[in-house]
């Protein structure tokens, strides 16, 4: 997968923020079509290997807190396994309703390492 560059912007308040990328796994770690669990500095997050690449989201689903990374996805479209509300891994947007979305996360692949971004004040 292709490298993000980290992210910067000037916030609502006027704080520089930033993106921090966090090695969180090795790429031989998560097979491709699995999913797993990270604990992030707080956040629960769903990542996925599809077909080699990877994809973070936050892991609950913003319909009532399903699971999502136990969810199943076809053509980069995951379903949440409890009431089947679905989101593009790429966007977050529901293909179905593009007001409901859930929080995706930029992933780096360096060395082997998967690296998730977290949006950080600078
Ligand atoms: S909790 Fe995910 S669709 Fe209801």
């Amino acid at each position: 997968m292709d490298a993000v560059p980290a992210a910067a912007a000037v916030a609502k308040g006027g704080r520089d923020r930033g993106t921090e990328f966090i090695a969180v796994a090795r790429t031989t770690d998560l097979d491709p079509g699995r999913a797993r669990v990270i604990h992030l500095r707080g956040i629960e997050i769903a990542l996925f290997n599809i077909d080699g690449a990877f994809y973070a989201v936050d892991n609950l689903c913003p319909h009532e807190g399903g699971p999502l990374a136990a969810g199943t996805v076809r053509e980069k479209v995951l379903t949440c396994p409890w009431h089947r509300w679905q989101f593009h891994l790429e966007t977050g947007r529901s293909p179905m309703n593009p007001a409901v979305e859930v929080r995706t996360y930029p992933v780096q692949i360096e060395d082997e390492q998967i690296k998730i971004g977290l949006v950080i004040d600078l």
